[in-house]
């Protein structure tokens, strides 16, 4: 294909110039499969490292690795020609310090090549997300409820009831804006805090559990489909039960083999074709 006939990619800048215009569409992506039937109708793929949880039957997220990451990631970019693709740094790949962070960062965009990396963190990453931002690594921030923090945070619940806490991170919001991502995820917070962070910054933020108020939103894609079944939290919507269906078709491949009603001669090669009514179609196979 000529590059002019290339489809080109949404770009971090465009995702930003979303903000105020028009709902930024997100959704997570682990596979060259998925990539494929989302890419036309997202804005957004996240390579999220959730997968840890969702693909590999992990407690948390704590143990994803970058090369788990990288291998999903090229997995997506392969599966997607439009969607902005952005890649979940993984837990102890950039808290270390601002240099671990630019040198794992740089490896995901240049391995993956995708369009940014997206890590965790407020007030305490500001510097870091500063530190990749101007050395040519589009961030996305991720405030709120952070999944890799789970060990300290003693759990999931979402946050901003109190007066403190609801400060925080609002305190946070900023300094990951100001720090230059290009746009931020706010995940399990209560509704008026998100809708004063996203009248606050200049950058969309987008929502998971986190109110309508949001400048656009995300889910992960199996819980949307039905497919990770495991705990649904308040804030999904099921869109369609693929979990169910997959049972009930391994449940009649399983019965159908056990009766040797499949395969049938019509699933084979070279075998004698049923007889076929006269006049009727060649057997061509
Ligand atoms: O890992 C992930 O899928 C995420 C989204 C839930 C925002 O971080």
């Amino acid at each position: 294909m000529s590059v002019q006939g290339r489809v080109k990619r949404i770009t971090t800048p465009q995702i930003r110039a979303m903000k105020g215009a028009t709902p930024v569409v997100c959704l997570t992506a682990y596979t060259s499969l998925t990539a494929v039937l989302l890419d036309e109708h997202v804005d957004l793929l996240l390579v999220g490292d959730s997968l840890g949880m969702v693909l590999y039957g992990m407690e948390s997220t704590v143990g994803v690795t970058l090369e788990m990451m990288i291998a999903h990631g090229q997995a997506v970019m392969r599966g997607s020609k439009r969607a902005c693709v952005i890649v979940d740094l993984p837990f102890a790949s950039y808290q270390e310090s601002k240099e671990q962070a630019f040198r794992n960062a740089a490896r995901v965009m240049k391995e993956v090549g995708c369009a940014g990396v997206k890590l965790e963190g407020g007030v305490e990453m500001a510097e870091t997300i500063r530190f990749l931002a101007e050395r040519g690594i589009p961030v996305f921030g991720h405030i709120g409820l952070l999944p890799q923090s789970v060990n300290t945070a003693g759990g999931f619940r979402s946050l901003g009831r109190e007066e403190k806490e609801f400060a925080d991170i609002v305190e946070d919001a900023h300094a990951v804006a100001g720090a230059g991502a290009f746009a931020t995820v706010i995940e399990g917070t209560v509704e008026p805090l998100a809708r004063r962070i996203t009248a606050e910054i200049p950058i969309p933020t987008i929502g998971i559990g986190a109110s309508p108020a949001c400048d656009g939103q995300i889910l992960v894609l199996e819980d949307l489909v039905g497919l990770f079944s495991d705990f649904k939290p308040k804030f999904v919507k099921r869109y369609a039960e693929l979990g169910q269906s997959i049972e009930a078709s391994a449940k009649a491949y399983a019965a159908e083999v056990r009766a040797r009603t499949f395969p049938t001669l019509d699933h084979c090669f070279g075998s004698k074709p049923a007889a076929k009514p006269e006049g009727g179609p060649p057997d061509t196979a």
